[in-house]
């Protein structure tokens, strides 16, 4: 089953396109990510996905459904973590939690059952009374993760999961990330770290300039281009990560 179908999605911001025209598919139970340089219009596609806004035109299936038919069923099924922080810093991290379970209809009691669990599977048990300006970088990361799960979402999307953490960090937040997609979650995310993409991405997509270069497993891609997944990147598009 396809959990995402997009065909030849294009969003514009004024006269500015920041995507154009591009078509993928993303099977359920995928990590799929979305590889490319800052500008190359990964949160854009992301934002069109989980129904933030509408694509300009094109056509974007979520769960079979066209998200501009009923993007609210769609948003109760998935679940998003951010680019950037965007948790309440006047709550503490469980109250993020419970707060955010409301916008879900979760029932009380059930929503103060899930908080304690996915703190537990964030490791942030001890901090559920902490007030989030006293949080580390990746302890809010994990946050957010733990948040975006609150709805037990068939689909997560992940804009950069673990930009600016520590190895360390990066390395405990994908943990979580296999563990989901062994219980069978599908997972979007966009990065533009290498080591990200082929430690968790089944496929990867390679943007540039609001458009997908190709699309395939960073195994097949390291192999049919020779090299790291980073000199085919410089190889596809001319550029370095780092521009
Ligand atoms: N709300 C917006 N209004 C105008 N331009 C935007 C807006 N959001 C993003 N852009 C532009 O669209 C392009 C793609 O941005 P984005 O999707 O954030 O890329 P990425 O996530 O790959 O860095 C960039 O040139 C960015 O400046
Ligand atoms: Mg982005």
């Amino acid at each position: 089953m396809l959990v995402v179908d997009a065909k030849e999605l294009t969003k514009c911001y004024g006269t500015f396109t920041a995507v154009n025209g591009i078509s993928f598919s993303i099977e359920q139970g995928e990590c799929f990510g979305f590889l490319g340089p800052n500008g190359a219009g990964k949160t854009t596609v992301m934002g069109v996905i989980h129904c933030f806004m509408p694509p300009t035109s094109g056509e974007v299936r979520v769960f079979g459904i066209d998200v501009s038919a009923d993007p609210g069923g769609i948003k109760a099924r998935l679940g998003v973590m951010p680019q950037d922080d965007n948790l309440d810093p006047d709550l503490s991290v469980l109250e993020n939690l419970v707060v955010y379970a409301r916008y879900f209809d979760i029932p009380k009691k059930r929503g103060a059952l899930l908080a304690a669990e996915l703190l537990a599977f964030v490791e942030l048990t001890d901090k559920a009374a902490v007030k989030i300006g006293d949080l580390s970088g990746g302890m809010k990361r994990r946050l957010l993760l733990a948040r975006a799960l609150i709805n037990t979402p068939e689909l997560l999307i992940l804009d950069e999961p673990t930009v600016g953490l520590d190895p360390h960090s990066r390395h405990a937040v994908w943990e979580k990330l296999r563990h989901l997609r062994e219980k069978g979650t599908t997972l979007i995310l966009t990065t533009h770290y290498m080591e990200e993409a082929e430690k968790i991405c089944d496929r990867v997509a390679i943007m540039d300039s609001g458009r997908i270069i190709t699309v395939d497993s960073p195994h097949h891609l390291m192999e049919a281009h020779g090299g790291s997944l980073e000199d085919v990147y410089l190889k596809l598009t001319g550029r370095s990560l780092a521009d």
